[in-house]
């Protein structure tokens, strides 16, 4: 599924404010990647977990530890069902 999150937010948060539950096995400290989600539209920050889950290829095309996204702007994320 397809979120719109506002700015400045910490993605998990607004999920849970929305009532959308990411899979956090590891309660978000990076060391799972079950929250993996996709940025659609938006720059988000590759944090250095990301770097260790993803590969290259997977970063630019907007592979992001959900745990660990910080909005800056209004942002797209592809949210796997599940
Ligand atoms: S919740 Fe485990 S890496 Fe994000």
């Amino acid at each position: 599924m397809l979120i719109e999150c506002p700015a400045n937010v910490r993605l998990q948060n607004y999920l849970l404010s929305q009532d959308i539950h990411l899979a956090t096995s590891c309660g978000g400290r990076g060391n799972c990647a079950k929250c993996a989600v996709k940025i659609i539209k938006g720059t988000v920050t590759i944090q250095t977990m990301d770097r260790i889950w993803f590969t290259r290829e997977q970063l630019e095309e907007g592979y992001r530890l959900g745990c660990q996204v910080f909005t800056k702007e209004p942002t797209i994320v592809e949210i796997p069902d599940n």
